[in-house]
């Protein structure tokens, strides 16, 4: 009689134990802190690279630089429902017009509207990054 109550404690014990254990891994949020970012499918898709070309011809445009886009290396994309539109992360390669070499940069693009080029906006643009954790 003692023993077997015992075991039904236990049992009662563990399972609270676990319940705990499971709510506080739900409440604390066990997602990546970018897990509300779509990773791009196609990095070659033209409108990913327009995505890409905007962001360098812009930022030439505004610090009289001439980068030269060579490719989208990565890109992440977002739904804004806050501000509508969609946030665009990319890791681009970019030529430095000078040498033969490469260096990654990261731009955010906004465009407010989608398959819409007149509607895109630079928010972001920072290299060379030596680690794309840095972005990430
Ligand atoms: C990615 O997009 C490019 C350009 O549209 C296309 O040629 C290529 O086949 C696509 N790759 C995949 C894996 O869908």
């Amino acid at each position: 009689m003692d023993s077997s109550y015992q075991t039904l404690m236990s049992k009662i014990l563990i399972f609270f134990l676990i319940s705990i254990f499971f709510n506080i891994s739900v409440a604390s949020g066990d997602k990546p802190p970018h897990y509300d970012w779509t990773p791009l499918k196609n990095v070659t898709d033209p409108d990913v690279v327009n995505l890409g070309t905007f962001a360098v011809t812009t930022h030439n445009s505004q610090t009289h630089t001439s980068l030269v886009f060579d490719r989208v290396v990565y890109g992440l994309m977002k739904v804004r429902t806050d501000i509508s539109g969609t946030d665009y992360k990319l890791i681009i390669s970019i030529r430095d017009g000078t040498g033969q070499g490469t260096d990654r940069f990261e731009t955010v693009v906004h465009r407010g509207i989608k398959n819409c080029i007149q509607c895109l906006k630079l928010k972001y643009f920072k290299g060379p990054v030596n680690s794309v954790l840095e972005f990430f």
